[in-house]
């Protein structure tokens, strides 16, 4: 790829497939690309790297992992139609969300206790993610005060905050100040997590961080929470295993919630932000997709995430289609659960998503190599997508259709364990 090619002054979009020709170019000056970026060898590599606690919560999935085996599947379902001759010299990554332009149609999906993956947690992510322009999901699982992690995403950063919503109130409210105050422009409520799956690996070995004194700061950090400790006369200091599971206990509590209280939460985050959008997170069927549109949010992530709660269960891409053609048009659709690269990225917004949110990949990145691993793998997809919009022929994501793939009959084998897919 020619580095001085002229259409460059053309783009807005920055030149994402360069990374390529960095890394073709690495060893003449006796240094190597980080590492592969292929998702199997990318997942091989964080398993040799974190403990195996760490592995096991990265790698869950609800029970038999049925749903992320379906998930990745229903991607081979679709096949990208390319397109010759077509000028793609000028072509455009760029797209809009909740008024923020950003380079490319791609978000860092919100996962909890980053501390597990890297001793300094969520700050390095939020920080690449500033740093490359993309939207950056704050779980409220988070393992850093959200204060910090709004300081590392930086001014420029777009961010949005995921809530797990407590069934104390005053505990919701205090969270989404602290979100606002913290330059968080959307709240996304997450619905299909009151509490974990049952995943074999992680009950087996007592694999909740939480309830070992890892993974809190967020909620201790909170004000009210902190009152909350005092007036059970749990310390922090001296009883971290206490603390920590007073607090995750507040969040995956178990006690599902309805969508009296939804409605209730999105009135409260208006009224902080001064109307800010609010999404819902965890919509797989036409009926909640309607509901969701008919009391009024902003947004939808359709999402199973990525096959951690519910086994068995429909494909979140096949979701996503069926949702499009009924409520496409009236809000705006956002899509997660098994994205790897850039063809997933490409045929979820052919199918109608707006936009996309990746999650293991930059997990594994960050496992692997921290905030170089999160860099790495973020960049990689970025230069995947737009070399692929290249030699595909599109030259924008508006161009991106169901025009643009030809999708076969929902026929998934059955296979006995996760799959390397
Ligand atoms: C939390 O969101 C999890 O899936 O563990």
């Amino acid at each position: 790829m020619d580095a001085k090619n002229p259409n460059r002054k053309f783009r807005s979009t920055p030149q994402y497939g360069l990374y390529q020709r960095e890394n073709f170019w690495k060893s003449n000056d006796g240094e190597v690309p980080p590492f592969n970026t292929e998702p199997g060898k990318l997942e091989e590599l964080a398993r040799q790297k974190l403990t195996q606690n760490g592995w096991y919560y990265a790698s869950s999935n609800a029970g038999q992992s049925y749903t992320h085996t379906a998930n990745r599947q229903a991607f081979y379902r679709h096949r990208i139609i390319p397109r010759m001759l077509v000028d793609t010299n000028k072509r455009e990554t760029s797209t809009e969300i909740f008024g923020h332009k950003v380079p490319a149609p791609i978000g860092f999906a919100p996962i909890g206790i980053n501390k597990i993956y890297h001793p300094d947690g969520e700050l390095p992510v939020a920080k690449v993610a500033g740093e490359l322009g993309l939207p950056y999901c704050l779980s409220t699982a988070g393992s850093q005060p959200i204060e910090d992690v709004g300081a590392a995403n930086g001014d420029a950063g777009v961010r949005f905050f995921q809530l797990y919503m407590p069934h104390d109130d005053e505990l919701t409210r205090s969270l989404l100040t602290r979100a606002v105050s913290s330059g968080f422009t959307a709240c996304i409520l997450t619905l299909d997590t009151w509490q974990l799956g049952w995943r074999h690996d992680d009950v087996s070995t007592s694999n909740y961080a939480f309830y070992h004194g890892t993974g809190a700061d967020l909620g201790l950090s909170d004000p009210v929470f902190q009152r909350r400790l005092k007036e059970e006369g749990i310390d922090p200091k001296t009883q971290p295993n206490e603390a920590g599971a007073k607090w995750i206990d507040n969040v995956w509590h178990g006690r599902a919630h309805t969508w009296e209280k939804v409605e209730w939460v999105m009135a409260l985050w208006k009224e902080l932000s001064g109307g800010k959008p609010f999404c819902l997170k965890g919509i797989q069927c036409v009926p909640d997709a309607q509901k969701a549109v008919d009391i009024g949010v902003d947004g939808i992530v359709v999402s199973n995430h990525a096959g951690r709660q519910v086994d068995g269960a429909i494909a979140s891409l096949d979701a996503l289609e069926q949702i499009v053609d009924a409520v496409g048009g009236k809000t705006y659709i956002m899509f997660d659960s098994g994205i790897r690269g850039a063809s997933d990225v490409f045929k979820a917004l052919a199918l109608g998503a707006k936009f996309v949110f990746v999650g293991r990949l930059w997990i594994w990145g960050l496992s692997i190599m921290g905030e170089h691993g999160v860099r790495h793998v973020m960049k990689s997809l970025l230069a995947d997508f737009d070399i692929l919009l290249n030699v595909a022929g599109y030259q924008n994501i508006g161009q991106i259709d169901r025009k643009a793939i030809e999708s076969g009959p929902k026929v998934y084998p059955l296979l006995p364990e996760k799959a390397k897919l």
